[in-house]
């Protein structure tokens, strides 16, 4: 069944492979089957930068031509920004009233990310109140779907949460619950075997890394640290460039074999490093051409970011007056 689905990314810096296997693909898929919203969450990504603006406004169009460069087509996919859709923030302001501080507290993820970033008491109220604004976006598009990292399965909970409170309280189903789609790799680990890829944690591969860079980065990858002579055993578990292969070489039963041999020892480090090194570069030269020709064209990342966002528009204005309406405040135009 054809879907409404809205995803979208915190503008905080260019996007990286991290973002390519968790959603960036998925979404070029997904644009094919589904009517396809992708917000550049600049509001959100000020919730923790409320003193360093242009680290979100620099980064806009960088995130816009990443998008293009790796195929999501703006004919296919509405591309939009979130502050210049003034509904988003209006109907965060409604939903704030139904949503404990308690509640808010309690939100696995964010009082994770509360937790990394060291907040203690200059927490700002925004960022506790973020995934209210997420709720915003995905009801004003009335999303059924959500592409989300398993990460964001609480903002969902909470987004059905507010939705279910909302038609209960006026009595008619204006907003519309939606669910997670999780996609088949929801994280790949950065190349020093943390967890996450990140750009604060300087462990990623951005879209636009030159193919040296890309290279070394390859090299440094974290590996077995016991795996110290060739003929030796290897192990497969935490070693990052087997993660990356899993993610990024199509031949699984290629993989399946390269994985074997490292167990049983014989099979270096340096050898698989260069087979993900060419598997990435092959990826990824494309990639960074078309997003080096997208931005030396600003004016035109600027035309299509313009025409998704007039379409959003029109969607989240209606929303928005549905819910106005709902909430008896239409007394004026
Ligand atoms: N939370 C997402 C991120 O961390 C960005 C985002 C904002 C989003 N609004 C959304 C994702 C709505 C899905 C749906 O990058």
């Amino acid at each position: 069944m054809r879907q409404t689905i809205l995803t979208g990314d915190r503008p905080t810096g260019p996007l990286h492979l991290g973002h390519y296997v968790g959603s960036l693909r998925q979404r070029v898929e997904l644009q094919e089957l589904h009517d396809q919203t992708v917000l550049v969450a600049d509001l959100q990504g000020l919730t923790d930068n409320g003193h360093n603006p242009a680290k979100i406004s620099e980064n806009i169009l960088n995130v816009v031509a990443d998008y293009l460069a790796v195929g999501i087509d703006p004919a296919k996919t509405t591309l939009c920004l979130q502050s210049a859709l003034p509904a988003l923030s209006e109907l965060t302001l409604y939903y704030l009233n139904l949503v404990t501080v308690s509640r808010l507290e309690r939100n696995p993820t964010v009082k994770n990310e509360i937790a990394q970033k060291g907040f203690e008491r200059s927490l700002p109220a925004g960022f506790l109140t973020y995934p209210v604004s997420q709720a915003a976006d995905i009801t004003a598009f009335s999303a059924t779907l959500v592409p989300v990292g398993d990460d964001q399965l609480p903002m969902i909970e909470q987004t059905n949460e507010i939705v279910r409170a909302f038609n209960r309280i006026v009595g008619a189903p204006v907003l519309t619950e939606c669910q997670a789609l999780l996609g088949k790799v929801s994280r790949l680990p950065g190349i020093d075997g943390q967890a996450k890829m990140s750009k604060s944690l300087g462990n990623g591969i951005t879209l636009g890394a030159s193919a040296d860079e890309v290279q070394a980065a390859v090299m440094k990858m974290y590996t077995d640290p016991n795996h110290l002579r060739v003929k030796d055993p290897g192990q497969v578990a935490g070693n990052v460039v087997f993660s990356y292969l899993d993610a990024f070489c199509a031949d699984e039963a290629r993989v399946s074999e390269l994985k074997a041999h490292y167990q049983r020892g014989g099979l270096g480090d340096v050898v698989l490093k260069r087979l993900l090194n060419d598997e990435l570069q092959t990826l990824l030269a494309p990639i960074r051409a078309r997003r080096a020709a997208y931005l030396a064209d600003k004016g035109e990342l600027v035309r299509v970011l313009q025409q998704g966002t007039d379409r959003a528009r029109v969607v989240t204005g209606e929303l928005v007056a549905r819910v106005r309406r709902a909430l008896g405040l239409a007394l004026l135009v």
